[in-house]
């Protein structure tokens, strides 16, 4: 529930963790199920957390993408159902809008033109935002997400799923020029990190049964400096090329410790930078609802196709 696509009053977030821990990375049809199985209780755990009736709703807003497909039907389904209910407009929202509305809702006076790094578990995007509802994407990468290669090598070093908020822990005790990694580094604005991720799994091996926890951290802590350095050195030359006031980082993947200090250093002096707290970094409600108010307000339809489409 929020409030002019400027302020939370109720966020509710169920986590799927324990449905999935067992098999070490999200099931589509496991994660589906839950969706449908747990969104009446969410709905109506938000309606009182914010003392808001369904009456008093202007706008309903839902995913329509990209994301897992049986995820999306569940919720566009429920979306229908209470706006046929209800007697309200609904409208459908980009998650990766989201990923940077959820920027608004920290920061009352933030507008476009703005740059934007959304980093999350399936995309790692730079982009420009020069009107509400408009985006273009000037980087991207060639093969994993930010996010997939921290879960992928969380996985090699043993801990289990999530991976990423586990290998932040990690890097915290580990020394990153003990065991250094290679940085990606690719031509332009695009980023590629499945050869840092075989380079992770090559110095496995050869440390093989030997390994240490000091190892491992180490090697955590290398892996995230070369995923962090890689995305901070493509948004320091965007900001060179094409400089704007306003910056935000978004997404799951802005929740890690290192990230989020190092892009302080890079942006500071030439840019305003916001970053969502973490509960908005990661996947939530509040984002959409607050993409959906001012992608309403601006009349910008969005098209269910995948990536930033509009
Ligand atoms: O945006 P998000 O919640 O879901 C998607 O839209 O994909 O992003 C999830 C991704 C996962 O890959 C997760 O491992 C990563 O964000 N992540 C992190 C941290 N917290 C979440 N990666 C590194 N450090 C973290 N602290
Ligand atoms: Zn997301």
């Amino acid at each position: 529930m929020v409030e002019d696509g400027r302020k939370v009053l109720a966020d509710v977030i169920h986590s799927q963790v324990d449905v999935h821990r067992e098999f070490g990375g999200v099931v589509p049809e496991l994660a589906a199920r839950d969706h449908l199985e747990r969104l009446p209780a969410l709905l109506d755990l938000a309606l009182e957390k914010a003392d808001v009736r369904p009456g008093d709703l202007d706008l309903l807003a839902v995913t329509r993408g990209p994301g897992l497909v049986g995820c999306l039907l569940v919720g566009v389904g429920v979306g229908e159902g209470l706006a046929a209910a209800w007697a309200k407009p609904l409208t459908g929202v980009n998650h990766l809008w989201g990923h940077i509305y959820a920027a608004m809702l920290t920061r009352a006076d933030l507008e476009p033109p703005l740059l934007g790094l959304v980093v999350s578990g399936a995309h790692s995007d730079l982009v420009r935002m020069p009107a509400h509802g408009r985006f273009e994407v000037i980087g991207r990468t060639r093969d994993d997400a930010a996010g997939e290669a921290f879960d992928k090598a969380a996985r090699m070093l043993g801990l289990g799923f999530p991976g990423g908020p586990a290998l932040d822990r990690l890097a915290r005790t580990g020394d990153p020029a003990r065991r250094p990694l290679p940085r990606p580094s690719l031509p332009g604005l695009e980023y590629s990190f499945s050869g840092l991720k075989t380079a992770l799994l090559y110095r496995l091996r050869e440390l093989g049964d030997s390994v240490t926890d000091q190892d491992r951290a180490d090697l955590a802590a290398a892996f995230e400096r070369s995923v962090v350095e890689s995305l901070l050195e493509k948004l320091d030359r965007a900001l060179d090329e094409m400089p704007a006031s306003e910056v935000v980082v978004a997404g799951g993947v802005a929740a890690n410790t290192l990230l989020r200090r190092r892009v302080a250093q890079v942006v500071a002096g030439r840019a305003r930078l916001t970053m969502p707290p973490l509960e908005l970094c990661t996947d939530n409600a509040a984002m959409i609802a607050a993409a959906g108010f001012h992608a309403a307000r601006h009349d910008a339809a969005v098209d269910p196709s995948l990536g930033w489409g509009s």
